[in-house]
């Protein structure tokens, strides 16, 4: 394969994932927390309490990404664990558990690249509104200061949000995530309002920390209509609208798409869109494969998941995989916006019931297939500098719990035991250059 210079292979994980210690050294509770506790919302009543130990194990993780030769892990910071009650008085336990982690990564030749937020708001801050509430933007500019005044100096690769038109979506309108409200309003007003939060944190950064480079991290993918009917093809594209334009739009050409804008628009205050657009410096992909799209009158936005087609190619979690569309993706990113592109998630669920998972050849098809295209994507002008694999452990998948596993290094959550899968050799082997495509 015929790399461009300086291109860099890393992992991602997030706090709430992979961390655990839910109730140690001063961290409280998340919306996650929360949702865990409530029966259905999680399969199993899986919980992040333990999780990976993560915080107890995080010298072992990094000895593993030392094996893998990877040039970066972006990891995500715990808000609820260095602020407490969201706000306020920070926790210097937990303030300290990430100086270890950022120290030992630079010890072993590993660049830290940090996301401010992966989901986890504190619940203190739920219960004066979360991202409902306007202040949220502050509040969040707040713990941006305390993380660049303390970090600063050792961390310069930073992501504001996660995936903000995921877990908007999903919390706020579909209940498949925390907070779990399905209502309009509060859909629209949290996407305005992280919105908001993700151009008070830019300069919060931008001023805090010299040579900060700052971006924010988008799921991005086609939205493909179920059926060639006028309502699955209406479906699709309000989807569409909320899950690839509602974030990036704003933030980087200062306005919301026309199919949400005139949903928005009671909450959009003077000089907001100024206060949003912030292009950053690049511009972070999550790409797992398409989405399949149907009309549902009884969705709150008449748009639900549709199937895809029978004998579509999908992985053991039946999530579909068609490479060339996210070779088409990164080009049209490139088109589109003009950044840098790095791919901050891509990966492959398994599950340990189908017998494949430490020999697992499904993900390492699953990775060819999606770095070749990414390198047809480089030939075809996409500027994409750096790819990221999710993840490195098996962790906590959100509502799937603990089932659905998609780190390249097995977890036993009974032990906490890690052994690495066959993937984790594989890419290991293609980082050194032993690998070609
Ligand atoms: C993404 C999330 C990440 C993980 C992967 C599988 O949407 O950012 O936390 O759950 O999906």
């Amino acid at each position: 394969m015929n790399r461009p210079l300086g291109f860099l292979w890393g992992v991602s994980t997030s706090s709430y994932q992979i961390e655990g210690a839910a109730g140690t050294d001063g961290r409280k509770p998340s919306i996650w927390d929360t949702r865990c506790r409530i029966p259905g919302k999680v399969a199993n009543g899986d919980t992040g309490d333990v999780a990976c130990d993560h915080y107890h194990r995080y010298r072992e993780d990094i000895a593993l990404m030392r094996d893998l030769r990877i040039g970066a892990y972006r990891f995500s910071f715990a808000w609820p664990r260095l602020l407490p009650d969201g706000k306020g008085a920070a926790n210097e336990a937990g303030l300290v558990f990430y100086d270890r982690l950022i120290d030992a990564l630079l010890e072993a030749g590993i660049e830290p690249w940090a996301c401010l937020y992966h989901w986890d708001l504190p619940q203190a801050l739920e219960d004066r509104g979360g991202w409902i509430s306007r202040d949220s933007a502050g509040w969040f500019a707040d713990y941006a200061a305390l993380v660049a005044r303390r970090y600063g100096d050792r961390v310069k690769h930073f992501a504001t949000v996660n995936e903000p038109s995921v877990f908007t979506l999903f919390g706020y309108a579909m209940d498949w995530g925390a907070p779990g409200i399905v209502d309009r309003a509060a859909h629209l007003q949290a996407i305005h309002h992280v919105n908001l939060a993700h151009g008070a944190a830019s300069d919060v950064l931008r001023a805090l920390v010299p040579g900060a480079f700052i971006g924010c991290i988008h799921n991005r993918q086609r939205i493909v209509p179920e059926s060639d009917t006028p309502a699955d093809r209406a479906a699709a594209a309000k989807l569409h609208a909320f899950w690839n334009d509602a974030f990036p739009e704003p933030q980087l050409n200062g306005v919301y798409p026309a199919a949400i804008a005139e949903d928005i628009a009671p909450y959009v205050r003077p000089g907001d869109m100024a206060r949003i657009c912030r292009p950053g410096d690049y511009f972070g992909l999550n790409h797992y494969g398409p989405i399949f799209a149907k009309a549902d009158p009884s969705a709150l936005w008449g748009f639900a998941w549709g199937s895809a087609p029978t004998d579509a190619p999908k992985s053991d979690i039946g999530w579909p995989i068609y490479p060339d569309m996210f070779q088409d993706e990164l080009v049209d990113l490139t088109q589109r916006y003009r950044l840098p592109v790095y791919v901050t998630e891509n990966g492959c669920g398994g599950r340990a019931d189908k017998g494949n998972e430490l020999d697992d050849r499904h993900r390492i098809e699953y990775l060819k297939a999606h770095i070749a295209a990414m390198h047809r994507a480089i030939e075809r002008g996409a500027d994409v500098r750096g790819y990221f694999v999710w993840s490195l452990l098996d962790n906590f998948e959100w509502g799937s719990g603990f089932g659905n596993r998609f780190g390249l290094v097995f977890v036993d959550f009974a032990t906490g035991v890690r052994t690495p899968k066959a993937s984790a050799r594989w890419y290991a082997d293609l980082i050194a250059g032993k690998i070609s495509l």
